[in-house]
């Protein structure tokens, strides 16, 4: 059980919050300076280094920093916008880097700048990140792993898709009251651990390490309160468990996406070139619509994400 006042600082009041009416310019005068260490998609550690002794980098980091307190606490995400639109893809990335740097410390688990772009793969036929697929990703929170889970998911636009792919997302901590009100009846079950699958590349996945990848779907443990889920890996843990789901916890589940599938819990933004959009993935859930790419192999969809621990 979560105390009630654990939710207080977190919750939506009143109507939704407004993305693009709260988004922020990065300023100018911050951008203008700072130079360009990624090239070719990956970091120039000498240029890094350079950059990272700059007074331009260190003022860019200091003044992402400022806005951590919006994503720590309600509404928690944040919109930036580079207006720029001069800069190449390694000029924005390398920027995006600097502010992801002022949030926190990058997680490094699939590179600390990490392509979300469709791999022609399929989910629900290997177990891949869905974030290497066009496909709508339903409500989720990053990371299925019980070791780790990031505070922060960032997204850089570079290249929108050509239909669809909105950002969706929703706040647990709403949902959380919503359930009490209710659904009381299933609070003590989404506090308790629940298997998912294991899809981190390169780690082992036979059955005792899906077993044993199990956390609560909502926790405080650490004083925090996290809410960690995707419906499609914990029903794919439990069947290459070969474990059946209870009826509480699918009905539990049903009850969840009630919430989120309701609009007036959904805020909805179509990202642009330039746009980052930084949420906390404790109390903030998210989704993507599915979408289509343009024929040019050079405008598939882009984003560049981060995960970053505070
Ligand atoms: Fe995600």
């Amino acid at each position: 059980m979560i105390s009630p006042e654990k939710l207080d600082d977190l919750v939506w009041g009143g109507t939704l919050p407004e993305i693009e009416k709260s988004a922020i310019s990065v300023p100018v005068e911050l951008t203008a300076g700072c130079s360009n260490f990624i090239k070719d998609g990956k970091i120039d550690n000498k240029q890094f280094n350079d950059a990272n002794e700059s007074s331009d980098f260190k003022a860019l980091m200091e003044w992402a920093n400022t806005i951590k307190p919006i994503i720590e606490s309600s509404p928690g995400f944040s919109l930036l916008k580079i207006s720029d639109v001069e800069l190449s893809n390694d000029q924005l990335k390398s920027l995006y880097y600097a502010i992801s740097l002022g949030l926190g410390k990058l997680n490094n688990r699939y590179g600390e700048l990490f392509e979300v772009k469709d791999r022609n793969l399929d989910y629900k036929k290997e177990a891949v990140p869905v974030s290497k697929t066009n496909a709508s990703t339903g409500f989720h929170t990053d990371s299925t792993s019980a070791q780790y889970s990031p505070d922060i998911v960032g997204l850089l636009c570079l290249q929108p898709g050509k239909t669809g792919g909105e950002s969706i997302i929703s706040n647990t901590a709403n949902l959380y009251q919503w359930l009490e009100t209710k659904h009381p009846e299933f609070i003590e079950l989404l506090c308790q651990n629940i298997i998912r699958d294991v899809i981190t590349p390169g780690s082992k996945t036979d059955i005792e390490t899906i077993k044993s990848n199990s956390f609560p779907i909502f926790s405080d443990q650490t004083g925090v309160f996290k809410f960690r889920y995707m419906r499609y890996w914990i029903l794919s843990g439990h069947k290459r468990c070969n474990m059946e789901i209870s009826e509480n916890l699918i009905s539990a589940m049903d009850a969840i996406d009630d919430f989120f599938h309701h609009k007036e819990n959904q805020l909805t933004y179509f990202m642009k070139r330039g746009d980052i959009l930084f949420i906390n993935n404790n109390f903030i859930c998210h989704s993507r619509t599915e979408y289509t790419d343009y024929e040019e192999v050079s405008k598939k969809r882009t984003l560049v994400r981060t995960w970053i621990n505070i």
